[in-house]
């Protein structure tokens, strides 16, 4: 039986804001992790086919008032060769990452996700297009898309105004969160750790709008500065925070896959394997064609833009074999018993 506790609002701040808890908190997280999914961590192959937005997050790299991105777009043979190199290193979940990008109409998305279907029948195909209609939604799930990841990014109505334009709506985004799962994706939220103006109790609120969604992923990592963006003068996020809440995660949603994200693998050589530790159970190694992946910069200094899909797999072997667990190769679904 899956246990859903709940936690009072003190006790969250507490294990929010201080270190001293950061032992005992990843020690029972771990503790939870192996009881459920063993050491196993699995591996979601990342395309990131398209750096175009036509939106214009305060935080974000590729935005649109950008005008330093040198914008790309691939095409759908560059994504299935990448599908391809990806299957041979084991990956069984490919997810398309891109900005909101209206050059691909719905037909397109749904051509390409049936295209990876149809040849890897074994692989989970995730989604991470941004917000749509329902309709949408619905075709690409009636396409064969098993799981879409939508992170909430804050559920405080205010702070979502300050990290956002006009036009753009914390309700909408949260209503299509709800849209997806009851369309019946595994479901991926989450939100950047220390985003400029946030406070203890906004991710408290985020906490709880997640004990509401129940999805089935929660994607979380440090804030980094992109010195491009109106937030260029913001600080990056703590580390040990964003490894206090992985724990506090893991905790709350016993069953959840936990991404060690490369933001988190950024900010820390060694970030993923102490991801890994607090809780964390899926990697997301870049498999994008090399060329293209020091264009998708959400933030400065990402990780792994240079490197061929192959090295990062093999530095993933070592990396997660020496933090004490092992890459399996199988879709990684979420094991939830309710
Ligand atoms: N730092 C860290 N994460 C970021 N994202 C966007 N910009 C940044 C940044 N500057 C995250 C957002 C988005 C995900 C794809 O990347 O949370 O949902
Ligand atoms: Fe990419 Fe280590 S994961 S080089």
């Amino acid at each position: 039986m899956n246990q859903i506790h709940t936690y009072t609002d003190q006790q969250l701040k507490i294990w929010i804001e201080d270190q001293s808890q950061a032992e005992s908190l990843a020690v029972r997280a771990d503790e939870i992790r192996r009881s459920i999914y063993g050491t196993d961590v699995y591996l979601r192959g990342l395309i990131e086919f398209t750096n175009y937005c036509k939106n214009n997050c305060y935080y974000c790299g590729i935005r649109c008032g950008n005008s330093q991105v040198d914008r790309y777009r691939l095409s759908r043979d560059q994504i299935m060769d990448c599908c391809e190199e990806g299957y041979r290193l084991g990956y069984r979940t490919i997810v398309l990452q891109g900005g909101e990008d209206p050059y691909y109409k719905d037909e397109n998305i749904c051509r390409i996700v049936s295209d990876i279907k149809k040849r890897y029948p074994d692989c989970a195909v995730t989604l991470s297009i941004g917000e749509k209609s329902r309709a949408s939604y619905q075709a690409y799930f009636d396409a064969g898309a098993d799981r879409f990841l939508l992170r909430e990014e804050t559920s405080n109505e205010g702070h979502y105004r300050k990290l956002h334009p006009e036009g753009m709506s914390m309700t909408r985004r949260q209503e299509c969160l709800f849209a997806l799962k009851e369309i019946g994706f595994q479901v991926g939220a989450g939100f950047m750790v220390d985003s400029p103006y946030q406070t203890t109790e906004d991710i408290i609120a985020d906490l709880r709008f997640l004990e509401k969604l129940q999805p089935d992923m929660i994607g979380i990592g440090p804030y980094v500065t992109h010195s491009d963006t109106p937030f260029a003068a913001y600080p990056s996020g703590s580390v040990d925070k964003t490894l206090r809440l992985i724990s506090i995660l893991r905790i709350m949603f016993p069953y959840v896959l936990l991404p060690a994200t490369t933001a988190l693998g950024t900010m820390d050589p060694l970030g993923r394997e102490k991801g890994l530790k607090a809780g964390a159970n899926v990697i997301m190694p870049n498999l994008s064609p090399t060329d293209v992946r020091k264009k998708y910069s959400l933030y400065d200094n990402k990780i792994c833009t240079g490197e061929e899909s192959a090295q990062c797999r093999d530095c993933l072997e070592l990396r997660v074999k020496n933090a004490g667990y092992r890459i399996v190769t199988s879709r990684g679904d979420v094991k939830r018993v309710y």
